[in-house]
């Protein structure tokens, strides 16, 4: 099948290189020229595990091309994903949907023949009806379907989470598209993954409750962790206890710093807010959303107490700055807000992540990129495990740090605190 996607992003270029792998045609086309120049060369613009590979082999074999034209794109296209951005409002908590109604308006007028316009952006429930009243404006709706078709690929796991959903949704009543759209997705159905036909407004909010709902596992643990660490009881046996009930699950039930990434902080925001619209209110997202926030001065605090209210002039060294491990992305990061914070107390600060040096610290005195653990954490009075890579799980502590009294606070229980005991490092985790 002919394929386009517009926007090359973590989704875009992911989902598409994915659909190319299965031997399909794909253009990813972006407005980002230098984004596209990179590709063609082989440069890829985000980490994500085994994504290179997978790009190179397919431009290779003329499967899939990059390109800026979206004219040209869209029209030797049947198959149209958009997959362009919807931030949260600069004003509001509301998803902003500039981007994805600039693309309609542009893809419009180019539609001559059936074509299937999907939203693979994340957009509130209603927007395929806005969109199919946009391109109705200008074409006949026997030439257009607009269809709703979420992407629930996690950054980190991209490709395998694109190769073994554990569903795909496609939100239509169309049978024409249903049609077309269960033959591209064959591949991963006949594998075993559940496909569900469902209402296009069905599946916009689908997304939304599952975003909503992960995001209150992770909230919910959290807030057990503030109750263990008062009563001599350790979060991880609660998480095990917990999640060894089927009903439940373990997953997104490990207790850390708040929720970040692209997804969480907007979805929950964007959902409280068209559920707003609609004069109902979801007061439990609303409090996760609040609590989740609180989350970074919670810990913040915990720092403080740590180090015994002494911040200033304190070497504190941050392993991983992303909001979660294997991937580069910064989005709603809570390190975000506690490296600024820290650095305002007097702090000095010094950071590793495996994915480089990051932008966002750029402009801050006082924070200092190391190219490697060893050199990052060698002079530290507190190191702070702030993101889970597999590269910090089995660091030598008393060898690399010269500092005789460091301590050690690891925000994502990657250590046991009995063997750091025995190894006589002062040790902190969360919520025991
Ligand atoms: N990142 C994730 O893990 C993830 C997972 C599931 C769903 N989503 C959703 O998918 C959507 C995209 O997310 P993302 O993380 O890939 O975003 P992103 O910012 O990484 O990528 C968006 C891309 O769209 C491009 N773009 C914007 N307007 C354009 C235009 N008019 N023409 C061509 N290109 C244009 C941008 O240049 C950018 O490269 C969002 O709605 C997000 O909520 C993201």
């Amino acid at each position: 099948m002919k394929l386009c996607m517009i926007g090359t992003g973590y989704v875009g270029l992911v989902s598409g290189v994915c659909f190319s792998d299965l031997g399909n045609d794909v253009i990813c086309v972006d407005r980002d020229a230098n984004k596209i120049e990179n590709l063609k060369k082989g440069i890829i613009p985000i980490y994500e595990p085994g994504l290179e590979e997978l790009v190179l082999k397919n431009y290779k074999n003329n499967k899939l091309k990059f390109s800026t034209n979206l004219k040209e794109s869209v029209l030797k296209s049947d198959i149209i994903f958009i997959c362009v951005g919807t931030p949260t409002k600069k004003k509001g908590h509301g998803a902003d949907l500039s981007q994805i109604y600039k693309v309609i308006k542009e893809i419009r007028g180019l539609i001559s023949k059936f074509k299937i316009i999907i939203t693979k952006s994340t957009v509130p429930v209603t927007t395929g009806d806005e969109i199919e009243k946009i391109i109705s404006l200008k074409r006949n709706k026997k030439l257009f379907s607009v269809v709703s078709n979420p992407e629930f690929l996690r950054e980190g796991e991209a490709i395998r989470d694109f190769n073994y959903p554990d569903r795909v949704i496609i939100g239509t009543n169309d049978i024409k598209s249903v049609k077309i759209l269960k033959n591209l997705y064959l591949p991963l159905i006949s594998k075993g993954t559940k496909y569900v036909n469902t209402s296009r407004r069905a599946a916009e909010l689908i997304k939304y409750a599952s975003n909503a709902f992960l995001a209150t596992k992770v909230t919910f643990i959290n807030e057990i962790a503030n109750l263990c660490e008062k009563i001599d009881v350790n979060v991880e046996d609660i998480s095990i206890g917990m999640g060894l009930d089927k009903r439940i699950g373990s997953r997104f039930l490990r207790a850390g710093p708040a929720y970040g990434g692209s997804c969480f902080p907007k979805d929950t925001k964007a959902l409280t807010t068209t559920a707003d619209k609609f004069k109902i209110n979801l007061s439990l997202i609303k409090s996760v959303i609040k609590s989740n926030k609180n989350r970074t001065s919670v810990l913040l605090k915990k720092v403080q107490n740590i180090l015994k209210g002494r911040i200033k002039n304190k070497k504190i060294c941050f392993l991983g700055v992303t909001f979660k491990a294997n991937t580069d992305d910064m989005r709603d990061s809570s390190s975000l807000l506690m490296i600024p914070y820290l650095i305002k107390k007097g702090a000095k600060i010094n950071y590793y992540d495996p994915t480089g040096k990051k932008d966002e610290f750029k402009k801050l005195t006082n924070v200092n990129f190391s190219s490697n653990i060893k050199s990052a954490i060698k002079n530290s009075d507190l190191i702070i495990i702030h993101t889970e890579w597999n590269d910090f799980k089995s660091i030598n502590f008393k060898k690399e740090v010269k500092k005789k009294n460091f301590i050690l606070f690891d925000m994502r229980n990657i250590y046991s605190s009995t063997k750091m005991k025995e190894k006589k490092i002062k040790y902190f985790s969360i919520g025991s």
